[in-house]
């Protein structure tokens, strides 16, 4: 994502103010945090929203930063609940909290952070329906990640499903961001319909060239290990693909006892086999289609450069995928956390 987004350093200045002062070992666990910080893609996309809505008006307030700081604590606080749950070693090329400062530590402070945010956004003068939405958005996470685990280990997962899990964990709140930017705009409830429209796309398009990375990424350039969907017993859209057209690897993970993943040698012909069966390629055009959808539902919004910057942040998610997937070494140097 290139180009600064007006009102961003005052909003990790926001995130700052809402984490401190943090005593002691919090301090040193906050430190980390804050010095290990991701693209601010939520935040960005809600801070682009609200200039496309308010269509020039300098709308730059603190309640604006607070709101954008807010989705930021909030997505923070969900990978790192995430990666207790999932057992990661690593995030954004550093080791995970849980395993640095234990998993009830970091428990805590991903609910510290989740707090902290909804203290930003329920302060004087702040939007009901915002801190509505967004507590919606926190339970609709939850809701996914319950999902997912009631989902593991469960080979036959179908489309529709992984696309409700996607929807659950990803695309809802990508597209409450850019709802919030509507609402913080005052805009009228069709064009920020239109934004969440926008943002549902992306969020898919999103979780799927996640799922994707996850077979073909590198872990240095991604920060965090690959080939962990497998490793979790975690069927996502490539592996449905390669399922439903190679029915033998499907028989292969049938045999295996419940609720257990594949041994490594199994993992590692799927994942051979998922890249040689054109399964990426196949979720790579799926990625594309959304991000197409994304691009089409800008259609019903101002021609600005606030639209032409959103229109970018879809097109650049598929950009490093040059050609087709199968079998061929991918370079993407996407960090999509
Ligand atoms: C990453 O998925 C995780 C999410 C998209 C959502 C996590 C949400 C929760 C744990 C619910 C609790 C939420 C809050 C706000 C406390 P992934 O595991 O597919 O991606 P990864 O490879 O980056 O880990
Ligand atoms: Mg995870």
């Amino acid at each position: 994502m290139h180009g600064e987004v007006p009102g961003l350093s005052e909003v990790d200045r926001a995130i700052r103010k809402a984490l401190y002062p943090a005593p002691g070992r919090l301090g040193e666990i906050i430190g980390r945090i804050l010095e290990n910080r991701g693209k601010m893609l939520r935040p960005r996309l809600l801070l682009t929203c609200t200039a496309l809505a308010g269509c020039g008006k300098n709308l730059r307030s603190n309640l604006l930063f607070d709101a954008a700081a807010a989705v930021e604590l909030i997505h923070t606080a969900s990978l790192i609940h995430d990666d207790i749950i999932d057992e990661a070693a690593r995030r954004r090329n550093q080791e995970t909290l849980h395993l640095r400062w234990g998993p009830g530590r970091a428990a805590l402070v991903g609910d510290l952070l989740l707090a902290r945010a909804f203290a930003l956004l329920s302060r004087p003068g702040g939007s009901r329906k915002l801190l509505h939405l967004l507590a919606r958005t926190v339970a609709h996470l939850c809701r996914g990640e319950i999902y997912q685990m009631e989902q593991r280990y469960r080979w036959e997962l179908t489309e529709k499903q992984y696309y409700r899990i996607n929807y659950y964990k990803t695309a809802c709140f990508i597209a409450s961001c850019c709802e919030a930017g509507g609402l913080l705009a005052g805009a009228s409830a069709a064009f920020c319909r239109a934004l969440r429209n926008y943002g549902l796309k992306l969020g898919q398009a999103f979780q799927i060239v996640d799922d994707i990375l996850d077979y073909a990424g590198y872990p240095e350039r991604l920060g965090k290990p690959v080939g962990n969907d497998l490793e979790q017993g975690r069927t996502t859209l490539p592996l449905i693909h390669l399922f439903e057209t190679q029915k033998q690897y499907l028989k292969l993970v049938r045999m295996l006892p419940a609720n257990t993943a594949p041994p490594r040698e199994l993992q590692k012909m799927l994942r051979e086999a998922v890249k040689k069966n054109g399964s990426l390629d196949y979720a790579l055009a799926a990625a594309r289609r959304k991000q197409a959808e994304a691009v089409a539902a800008l259609q019903h919004l101002p021609e600005r450069e606030e639209r032409q910057a959103l229109a970018q942040i879809a097109e650049e998610l598929t950009r490093h995928f040059a050609g087709t997937l199968g079998g061929q070494p991918v370079d993407p140097e996407i960090k999509l956390s």
